[in-house]
């Protein structure tokens, strides 16, 4: 049998926004803390540390939000600015790539200003050396020209607020998550959570949904807004072409399962990678490596992505030994526990 390529930019449960990030999704972010729903920790914590760097006039300590991607940090980012009354800046590691680059963004923020790096794990190390004096003490060593004329200066940079993201915080050197004063950790939301966030997205963009409606898509949403808000829009169109336009449950379970997404919002590819464990390693223990040469993606997107939800749902763990799939994921799949046969169909 060929098996068919699975493209991981096109999965419709892909929580990367990169490739379909618009305005309208822009439009669906909570622009402050009492629209931001879940998060519930977080929230409480954030609200106390900017109510007190506010009363004391000063700007807020350097926070580091880390977790599954995503879960809204980048609106966090936005909604810590907002309440700071501040601007805010956005990059990202990986577009980081020389000292100088990250010197220009720091010379030129404001007083207060915060400034969001994404996949901040990414950074190049000696950019990420530039980092360490401009958060503790808002200044920069600099060194100017070559051989024995090189000499280094000081230049003092604004007050600022680094709100760092990354998909796990033990990616980041210790010398830089030290220097962090605020670390939050950012969980999956749940299925009741999610579908509050699906009726104030629907409101947002007019769209017409019954509560059982939305519940149906926030608990095939993996957890994760992103993804939530994607399948929203989709099942908006199938509603709107092929019924009357309104998002009942019957129309997103309609609209769903053609997606392939089934009951618990898995698709071809958690799937693919449940039963390559079962079929060829004996349900595990598969070191994550060798699982991801198995079924040709890359262990990091793998560790991000695909895990993070498929542990919640208690249908993989993760072993000193590596990766095993539970019986509650074989009877899922339809596989007898402990072998690769599967379960007779009763009809
Ligand atoms: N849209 C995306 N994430 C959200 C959240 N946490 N709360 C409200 N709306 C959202």
């Amino acid at each position: 049998m060929i098996e068919q390529e699975m493209d991981f930019e096109n999965r419709i449960v892909s929580p990367d926004y990169s490739f379909t990030q618009d305005d309208a999704e822009l439009s669906l972010r909570p622009k402050n803390l009492s629209e931001y729903i879940g998060q519930d920790k977080v929230k409480e914590n954030l609200k106390i540390y900017i109510t007190a760097a506010l009363q004391r006039n000063e700007s807020l300590d350097h926070v580091l939000l880390y977790g599954p991607p995503g879960l809204g940090k980048t609106t966090l980012a936005g909604i810590v600015a907002k309440e700071m009354g501040v601007n805010l800046r956005v990059t990202s590691g990986p577009a980081i790539e020389k000292q100088g680059d990250l010197v220009a963004i720091l010379t030129s923020l404001q007083e207060g200003d915060v400034l969001f790096i994404d996949e901040i794990h990414r950074l190049p190390r000696n950019v990420e050396e530039i980092l360490y004096p401009a958060m503790e003490d808002f200044s920069l060593d600099i060194i100017i020209g070559k051989g024995p004329s090189a000499r280094s200066i000081r230049l003092d940079v604004p007050h600022f607020t680094l709100v760092g993201a990354t998909t796990r915080s033990g990616q980041l050197t210790a010398p830089l998550r030290d220097r962090f004063g605020v670390l939050l950790r950012l969980d999956l939301y749940t299925p009741e959570q999610l579908a509050e966030i699906v009726i104030r997205s629907a409101g947002i963009l007019g769209i017409g949904i019954e509560k059982d409606g939305a519940l149906e898509i926030a608990s095939r949403s993996r957890g994760t807004p992103r993804i939530a808000n994607r399948l929203l829009k989709r099942v908006r169109d199938i509603a709107q072409v092929e019924f009357d336009g309104v998002i009942t449950e019957q129309t997103a379970r309609a609209a769903l399962s053609r997606f392939e997404i089934d009951e618990l919002g898995l698709d071809d590819f958690d799937r693919k990678m449940l039963s390559t464990i079962i079929t060829n390693y004996g349900g595990g223990p598969v070191g994550l490596d060798t699982l991801a040469a198995a079924i040709g993606e890359e262990a990091v997107t793998i560790e991000d992505v695909y895990e993070p939800y498929l542990m919640q749902i208690g249908f993989l763990t993760r072993t000193a030994r590596g990766r095993c799939v539970t019986k509650l994921a074989y009877d899922h799949l339809g596989f007898n526990f402990g072998n690769d046969t599967k379960q007779q169909s009763m009809f």
